[in-house]
């Protein structure tokens, strides 16, 4: 049988390709790292302040504190609440490690909650079995791009009293009920990894909130905790977003939504052409909308599938392969294998495949056609 994929040219398609990117804006990117260059005013700059300001209205937020890293804005969000030793925070096990990192780096204990099996994200349900006399704060996160379902966890934490910090880092832009993503619990938490739908240079992150207290605490936290400087009643961290990545995010915040549209558009192309593949595309929750982050599909031979596509140079991952709560560095916990039964099987069944604004038509052609051509040839 002649297959589709080996009698065209053979392709390669990146997971992501951020060169074309910054191709696409070189000179507005070039011209704003420039300036700080030439105004040397590396820490704090005044570009830090005016991308703040520009994010926090984005995410129609009163506030927006610019930090080194979604990690260091998960940490600060946390110590702003004074969480720490003998607190319970819950989250998810299927997201980055750094979620649950930051959770015990403070100090307190990651309890995990299992996922809905269509979005990956956290289950309301799940959250209140695990709610204890120590659970102070609930740490949803936006996996993949697209919100949790917020209403029933804002409920379930009004009435326990819980804070909710939302781990934003893959959702800047995505909407819940019309409402922004990171303005929907008491603190969002961003990441400005350069591979992120508004990626930085380096590293960089963005707390947002809108409570003029948690601001304050925040400020004071991200410089070591000082206040006034030198002065230390608390305990901070050198967490500060750096004036040449906010020069660079100044400028791609403007295009951001039309990036997230282009993904939108590229996401729906695999998914139209894939309908009928014993696979799962992506579900968008009625009440979302979604930013594709990643493109990730569910299917039985994910292993399989995943060796194929790279054997033919496309580019695909599996975001998470193991789930959190069986991390080795999290045995103390407890936790074992079948505790967590929609993560796990979702760590063994998920692939993402490449999704960024300007892949071609193409190219996204080729992975579906490598797709198609793996399950004909298992047929
Ligand atoms: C869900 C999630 N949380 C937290 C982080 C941490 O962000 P950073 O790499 O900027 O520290 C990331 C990204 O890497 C992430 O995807």
């Amino acid at each position: 049988m002649g297959s589709a994929v080996s009698e065209k040219t053979k392709i390669r398609v990146p997971l992501l390709d951020l060169k074309r990117q910054y191709h696409g804006i070189k000179e507005e990117i070039n011209s704003a790292i420039q300036e700080v260059l030439e105004s040397q005013a590396f820490i704090l700059g005044p570009q830090v302040k005016e991308f703040e300001g520009l994010f926090a209205s984005y995410c129609n937020t009163n506030h927006a504190i610019g930090v080194s890293s979604g990690t260091d804005a998960i940490l600060l969000a946390l110590k702003s609440l004074g969480i720490g030793n003998g607190d319970e925070v819950i989250t998810t096990p299927f997201t980055f490690f750094a979620t649950v990192e930051a959770i015990c780096n403070v100090g307190a204990k990651p309890v995990f909650a299992d996922i809905d099996p269509e979005s990956y994200n956290i289950r309301p349900n799940s959250i209140e079995e695990n709610i204890s006399k120590r659970t102070k704060a609930i740490i949803p996160v936006h996996l993949y791009g697209q919100c949790a379902d917020m209403d029933p966890i804002l409920k379930i934490a009004k009435k326990h009293d819980l804070r909710i910090i939302e781990d934003s880092a893959q959702s800047v832009g995505a909407e819940y009920k019309d409402r922004k993503s990171g303005s929907l619990g008491d603190l969002g938490c961003f990441s400005f990894f350069p591979s992120k739908n508004l990626g930085g240079m380096g590293d960089g992150g963005m707390v947002t909130c809108s409570s003029k207290e948690l601001e304050e605490l925040i400020h004071m936290l991200r410089i070591h905790g000082g206040r006034p400087k030198n002065y230390h009643a608390t305990l901070g961290i050198n967490g500060r977003l750096d004036t040449i990545q906010a020069s660079i995010l100044i400028k791609k915040l403007g295009y951001l939504d039309d990036w997230c549209d282009k993904r939108r558009q590229k996401a729906s192309y695999y998914t139209e052409k894939m309908r009928g593949f014993d696979l799962v595309t992506p579900k968008i929750m009625s009440f979302n909308k979604h930013v594709f982050h990643q493109y990730v599909i569910r299917v039985k031979e994910r292993d399989g599938l995943m060796e194929h596509l790279q054997a033919n140079n496309i580019g695909c991952a599996v975001y998470y392969p193991v789930p959190q709560h069986l991390q080795e560095c999290m045995a103390d916990l407890g936790y074992k294998e079948g505790d967590m039964p929609e993560t796990e099987r979702a760590a063994k069944e998920t692939l993402a495949l490449p999704v960024f604004p300007e892949i071609t038509e193409e190219e996204q052609d080729y992975v579906i056609e490598s797709v198609k051509d793996f399950f004909s040839a298992s047929e």
